[in-house]
C-alpha cells in the first residue's frame, strides 16, 4: 500500500464536510440493521439471537433498506443474530452499496470462508467487525481466537477493513488482555469492552475484579493515547470507566434520532435496549426529531454506538479533536515503517502490511469509512 493511502487510512472516517453536515442537519446518521434473529451459537451474555423465527426475506431487507436511505442514512450496520446465517447476505451487501450507504457488518466469523469474503468485497463491504472474547472457547461464549485466528489471512489482501471487538465478562476478563494483546500486534483495530444488557449494573464481574477491570480501562486509555489501535474513542473509555465506578455522567442520548436500529421484522426500534412496535415504513424526520432528549433509561446505558454518537453531538471538538490526535501519534511509525524494507517476523499469521503498517483503516467506532463516511457510533 502506498504511503499516502496508509497515511489517508488512518484519517478515514473524518469527512469533515459530511460529519458536519450530520451534526447540523436534523438527519439520521446511522441505522443498524438486523438482518436475521437468528444464529449459529448461543454466548450466554446475549439477548439479541432468537432461532424460532424465520430469515426475513431479502424483498423485505430491500424495502427497509431503501426506505432507511431515503430518511437520509449514511451508513448502515449490518447486525444481528448472525448475519452470515442469512442467505442472501452478499446481495443485500451489494444493494446497501448500490443505495450509496457505507456498509459495515459486524458478526461471530465463524461461517466465515476466503470466498465469502472475497464475494462481501466485490459487493462493496468496507468494514467488517469479527467478535472475539477469548482465546479459547468457553461455557460462556465460543467466539475465541482460536476459531478466528487461521482466518486473520483472508484479509491479508482484502479492502475490508477489519476490527476486532470482545466484549468483557467475568468469564472473558482474565482472558481480555490477551484479545487486546493479539489484535494489536497484528496490526488490526481491537477493543475490549463491558457488557451490557446487565439490569443489575454489575457488568457480569464479580465484585473482586471491578479493581482489575477499571485498571484495565486506565491501561486502554493510556495507550490510546499513545497512538496505539484501541478501536474506540477515549470518551467511551473514559465514559466506561465512570460506569464502573458509579459516576453519573451528562449526557443527552441520540439514539432513535442520530441513530436508530430496525429489527428483523422491520420494527424501528430506538436502539438494542428500546423497541417500539412502529414500522419502519411509517417512521418519518419528525419522528426521529422527537426522540432527541433525555431518556429516563440513560443512567449505566452500555449501548455504546449510541453514547458515542450522543458525546459527539454534544461534543464534536472535543471527541474528534482527542480521537484526530491519538491517529496523528501513529504517522511517525508509518513513515518510518514504509522507508523500511521488508522485514518478515515470527508472528504466525500477519494481516498487517509486511513493515507492519495497518492495512485496515477502520473507524474509533466500528462504522464503516465511504465515500460519504462520518465518524460517530461504534458496533451495536
Ligand atoms: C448481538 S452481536 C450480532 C453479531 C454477531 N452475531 C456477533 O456476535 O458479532 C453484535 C455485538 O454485540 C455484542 N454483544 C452481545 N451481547 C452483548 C452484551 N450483553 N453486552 C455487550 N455486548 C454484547 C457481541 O459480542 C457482538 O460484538
Ligand atoms: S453475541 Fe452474536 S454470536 Fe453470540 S449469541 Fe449473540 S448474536 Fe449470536
Ligand atoms: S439511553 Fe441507552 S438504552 Fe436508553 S435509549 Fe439511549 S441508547 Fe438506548
Amino acid at each position: 500500500m502506498k504511503l499516502l493511502d496508509k497515511v489517508g487510512r488512518e484519517f478515514s472516517g473524518y469527512n469533515i464536510l459530511e460529519s458536519g453536515k450530520r451534526l447540523v442537519d436534523r438527519k439520521p446518521l446511522q441505522c443498524s440493521l438486523y438482518v436475521t434473529d437468528r444464529c449459529n451459537l448461543d454466548c450466554a451474555y446475549c439477548t439479541e439471537y432468537d432461532n424460532s423465527r424465520p430469515h426475513p426475506s431479502i424483498d423485505d431487507l430491500r424495502k427497509w433498506v431503501r426506505k432507511i436511505r431515503e430518511l437520509g442514512t449514511m451508513r448502515i450496520a449490518l447486525v444481528g443474530g448472525e448475519p452470515l446465517t442469512h442467505p442472501d447476505i452478499v446481495e443485500l451487501v451489494r444493494y446497501s452499496r448500490e443505495l450509496g450507504f457505507a456498509t459495515s457488518l459486524t458478526t461471530n466469523g465463524f461461517l466465515l470462508t476466503r470466498k465469502l469474503l472475497a464475494e462481501l468485497e466485490d459487493a462493496g463491504l468496507q468494514v467488517m467487525q469479527i467478535s472475539v472474547d477469548r482465546m479459547t472457547p468457553s461455557l460462556v461464549t465460543k467466539k475465541s481466537f482460536k476459531t478466528i485466528l487461521p482466518k486473520l489471512d483472508y484479509f491479508r489482501d482484502s479492502k475490508i477493513s477489519l476490527h476486532i471487538t470482545g466484549v468483557i465478562c467475568a468469564d472473558t476478563l482474565p482472558e481480555a488482555q490477551a484479545v487486546l494483546e493479539t489484535g494489536l500486534s497484528r496490526g488490526i483495530p481491537t477493543e475490549v469492552r463491558l457488557v451490557h444488557a446487565d439490569p443489575l449494573r454489575r457488568f457480569r464481574v464479580d465484585p473482586g475484579q471491578r479493581e482489575e477491570l477499571e485498571r484495565f480501562i486506565d491501561s486502554m486509555i493510556e495507550r490510546k493515547r499513545r497512538g496505539e489501535r484501541i478501536h474506540t474513542s477515549e470518551a467511551i473509555l473514559r465514559y466506561q470507566r465512570s460506569l464502573l465506578r458509579g459516576e453519573h455522567v451528562e449526557w443527552t442520548c441520540v439514539a432513535g434520532y442520530k441513530l436508530f436500529f430496525v429489527s428483523a421484522q422491520g420494527k424501528f426500534w430506538i436502539c438494542s435496549m428500546v423497541h417500539t412496535e412502529k414500522h419502519i415504513m411509517d417512521v418519518t424526520l419528525d419522528d426521529l426529531y422527537a426522540n432527541y432528549h433525555k431518556k429516563t433509561c440513560q443512567e449505566g446505558c452500555g449501548v455504546y454506538c449510541a453514547v458515542n454518537a450522543s458525546l459527539l453531538v454534544e461534543k464534536p471538538v472535543r471527541v474528534l479533536g482527542s480521537e484526530i490526535i491519538a491517529r496523528a501519534k501513529r504517522l511517525p511509525s508509518i513513515l518510518y515503517s514504509s522507508s523500511r524494507p521488508r522485514i518478515d517476523n515470527a508472528t504466525p499469521v500477519r494481516i498487517t502490511n509486511p513493515d507492519g503498517a495497518q492495512q485496515m483503516n477502520g473507524g474509533t467506532d466500528g462504522s464503516p469509512a465511504a465515500d460519504n463516511r462520518v465518524t460517530l457510533g461504534e458496533g451495536a
